[in-house]
């Protein structure tokens, strides 16, 4: 089953979008009776900012295409007004199930109570939401962001285990941290920083003594670090919140003269086989993963919402951690 696209840019006037969606119902929605119709599921991505996202993109793609469930596909090229159009676009077109990437967090109880107004439920993917009724969305399936920033934490808490030993002492000479934080207002952003923060507070010996924003891309990781690297001599640790941005961070580290994951530790998130890489080289020394690979059992509940079944409020995917001192040569290709 093929997918079928639907780009949404800000300069799309909505109009165009509704014709076009009135024109595939003229051309493509099945009138079979609902028990024994295909599925149709509109999906809305955030955009394709790193290898992670186009990983999550094709698992959804292919675990539909293999369900023989047709997919409504939709960029959002990183804006959050283009989720919107495009969720209201799935609503207009009456699909089955809605399930999106919501970008940032706040800001969907419009667009989710008219999905709940038409009978269209929705599964929230990958990010989570902040809103007030809960019953505007069916649940959620994904990583669990704050644990992966309790993850990063913890490793920091046996590498400077000496340090922490001597806490009184060390409080004088911290471990001094620079947090590159994913886009501002997500889910991902927020819970790796709750997470990070919950763990040490309980540990004055660490501080953060930056923490800036690179939108988990690598150009934001490279030219921050850059700068951050101007201005702070004496750095023991980058946490950055996604594999892209840290190897933007590796880049501006080596052109500085450090040796990242020697001169400076570096904990980064999502595992994609670049950091992996950086990993079995030494120049990363912790790698929390992320897992993209959602599809199968998001299609799974997408069908289940369309057949009008209950599913639970709160699935998260498996993770893990790869850190040095691992078996680093026992790991398999990551697949992104
Ligand atoms: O929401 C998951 C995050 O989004 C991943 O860590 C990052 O790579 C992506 O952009």
């Amino acid at each position: 089953m093929r997918s079928l696209k639907i780009f949404v840019s800000s300069a799309a006037p909505r109009i165009l979008i509704i014709g076009l969606l009135l024109a595939l119902s003229a051309c493509g929605k099945p009138k079979e009776s609902p028990a024994d119709k295909g599925i149709i599921l509109g999906f809305s991505q955030i955009g394709a900012e790193s290898a992670w996202r186009t990983c999550h993109t094709r698992s959804i793609q292919e675990a539909a295409a293999e369900a023989g469930v047709q997919l409504l596909f939709s960029n959002a090229e990183q804006k959050q007004e283009n989720q919107i159009k495009a969720i209201r676009s799935f609503i207009a077109y009456q699909v089955d199930v809605i399930v999106f990437v919501p970008i940032v967090s706040a800001g969907w109880d419009n667009v989710l109570r008219e999905a709940k107004d038409a009978g269209i439920p929705v599964l929230i993917t990958d990010r989570k939401i902040d809103i007030q009724d809960e019953s505007l969305y069916a649940g959620y399936i994904g990583t669990n962001s704050v644990q992966e920033g309790r993850d990063a934490a913890g490793f920091l808490l046996t590498k400077f285990q000496d340090r922490s030993a001597t806490a009184p002492a060390s409080v004088k000479n911290p471990v001094r941290i620079v947090e590159l934080s994913g886009t501002t207002g997500s889910s991902a952003a927020d819970g790796r920083a709750q997470g990070f923060r919950e763990v040490l507070a309980e540990h004055p010996e660490f501080q953060i003594i930056y923490s800036e924003s690179g939108d988990f891309l690598r150009s934001k990781g490279y030219e921050l670090m850059r700068a951050i690297l101007k201005d702070y001599s004496d750095i023991d640790v980058i946490f950055s919140h996604n594999d892209g941005m840290t190897l933007g961070v590796l880049d501006a580290v080596k052109e500085k003269g450090l040796n990242p994951g020697i001169d400076i530790v570096i904990v980064t998130v999502d595992a994609e086989q670049a950091a992996i890489d950086a990993l079995r080289r030494g120049e990363v020394n912790c790698v929390i993963e992320c897992n993209p690979k959602q599809g199968p059992q998001t299609i799974a509940l997408a069908k289940q919402l369309a057949r009008l079944e209950t599913i639970p409020r709160l699935i998260h995917v498996n993770e893990t951690v790869f850190s040095e001192g691992d078996d680093l040569l026992s790991i398999g290709p990551r697949g992104y």
